[in-house]
């Protein structure tokens, strides 16, 4: 049943119960005022400083998991104001932070940062409850760092992607169990339905372009989902300190906020039998699939999966060990079937191209302006003429990697050629 790896069958990886508006219990009133005032707070220099006194709240009044989410939505999105939200980012979190946070991350199995759980999946509302929420038009965030419509936007084509994406999970269980009994025709219909959904999910990625602009995107929405791994350069040399009040804190490092943690286009990878190798390690023939188990190489797709909440993870696990559809379609060589299938993959394939591009609009184009700028002008121009008082950009070089720590366009590239690799008929 796909309720015990905390799916929904209508809304796939994101809650069957809709995320929680604030905590009921007044009790969180502090943390609920201070993140629908984040933007305010961060602007006048106040946040640090009122996290600081701000008092250790238990969690003994969660009482159900739509609170627990909420709580770790809130946790996280204070958090990276408060590490990114001054002139230089701040290593030390606050017990008020770093308690609550840590026992709500272990509750829900999850890293103790802003993950894509917490800025997406658990952080949107319909506007209108009798319209679906696989619509644009229909959702609105509940959280944002700053207050952006860019930014609403930004996170809300991904909940509409999981939203739209959603009924491809029980389509393809089904075909997996289809290809079991040997049911050619039900796999075939089954892989032509996916594509179809497939090509929807790229007209809403598309929609990125509409209302997320490129320049507020890559200087002040994006500094905000930053990482604690690798981050020297940044201003976090050693990570980040969750201080607990015991005295043996160590620091600790975090990849940041990357779509690589929706569990929805993995799922895609392994129900079509698509294998991601670590940058640089292309698959040259079949003969090299031999040499060691690919899955434990550090891979950045895979690892991400310990940045999804537990029982998703657990989910894609299970499905691994159940993908067959690959082998069905090779072994039964009819034609339909491998066309059908082939489709699928030239259509995630084409997800990814469009991914590229989006990514070449809000990061690689945005960051090349900053240096060419910065070649001709001093960097304090630079930061006047972006008017960021927030969310400290420092290192250059930061530009080439992606939130989550990746070598960008040489990963997303490999990533799309990785997904045409195991095509019955090339193209
Ligand atoms: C990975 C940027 C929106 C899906 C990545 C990575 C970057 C990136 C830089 C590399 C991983 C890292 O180091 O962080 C962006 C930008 C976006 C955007 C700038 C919009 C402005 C989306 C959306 C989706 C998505 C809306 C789909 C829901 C993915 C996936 C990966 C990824 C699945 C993992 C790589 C793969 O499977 O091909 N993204 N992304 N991204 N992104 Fe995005
Ligand atoms: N992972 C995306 C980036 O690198 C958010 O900007």
């Amino acid at each position: 049943d796909l309720r015990d790896y905390g799916l929904s069958p209508t809304n796939g990886f994101l809650p069957e119960t809709l995320p929680l508006a604030r905590l009921p219990d007044p009790y969180y009133n502090k943390w609920e005022a201070i993140v629908s005032n984040l933007q305010a707070l961060v602007l006048s220099r106040r946040l640090r400083g009122i996290i600081a006194n701000l008092p250790v709240l238990s969690t003994v009044g969660l009482e159900n998991e739509a609170e627990w989410r909420r709580a770790y939505s809130l946790l996280g999105f204070m958090l990276h104001a408060y590490v990114w939200g001054g002139d230089a980012p701040a290593d030390r979190i606050p017990e008020s932070i770093s308690i609550p946070l840590l026992e709500v991350s272990a509750h829900l199995e999850l890293p103790p940062v802003a993950t894509y759980a917490a800025v997406c999946l658990w952080n949107f509302k319909p506007l209108f409850l009798d319209e679906g929420i696989d619509n644009l038009e229909n959702l609105s965030t509940l959280n944002t760092f700053t207050g952006s419509m860019d930014e609403s936007w930004f996170y809300l084509v991904s909940v509409a992607i999981e939203a739209r994406g959603a009924p491809i999970v029980p389509l393809m269980l089904g075909a997996m169990k289809a290809a079991q009994e040997g049911d050619v025709t039900s796999v075939t219909q089954s892989l032509r339905a996916f594509a179809e959904r497939l090509t929807d999910l790229t007209n809403i990625l598309q929609r990125m372009h509409e209302s997320c602009d490129p320049t507020v995107f890559y200087h002040r929405i994006r500094p905000f989902l930053a990482g604690s791994k690798n981050m020297a350069e940044a201003g976090l040399p050693h990570g980040v300190l969750y201080e607990t009040g015991t005295g043996t804190e160590e620091y600790r490092q975090y990849s940041g906020g990357s779509n690589a943690q929706s569990s929805l286009i993995q799922f895609f990878d392994i129900a079509l039998g698509i294998e991601h190798r670590p940058t640089g390690e292309r698959r040259v023939d079949a003969s090299h699939d031999t040499a060691g188990d690919p899955s434990q190489r550090h891979n950045f797709i895979r690892e991400m999966r310990n940045y999804m909440p537990g029982a998703h993870a657990r989910f894609l696990e299970d499905a691994s060990r159940a993908s067959n559809i690959r082998s069905f379609v090779v072994e039964h060589q009819n034609e339909e079937l491998s066309l059908a299938y082939d489709a699928c993959l030239a259509m995630l394939s084409a997800f990814r191209d469009q991914h590229i591009t989006i990514v070449t609009r809000y990061i690689i184009t945005p960051s090349r302006e900053v240096r060419a700028r910065s070649r001709s002008r001093s960097p304090e121009a630079v930061r006047q003429r972006n008017n960021i008082a927030v969310a400290s950009t420092k290192g250059k070089s930061q530009a080439q990697k992606g939130t989550g720590g990746t070598a960008l366009i040489p990963f997303l590239k490999q990533a799309r050629d990785e997904t045409g690799d195991p095509a019955v008929h090339s193209w």
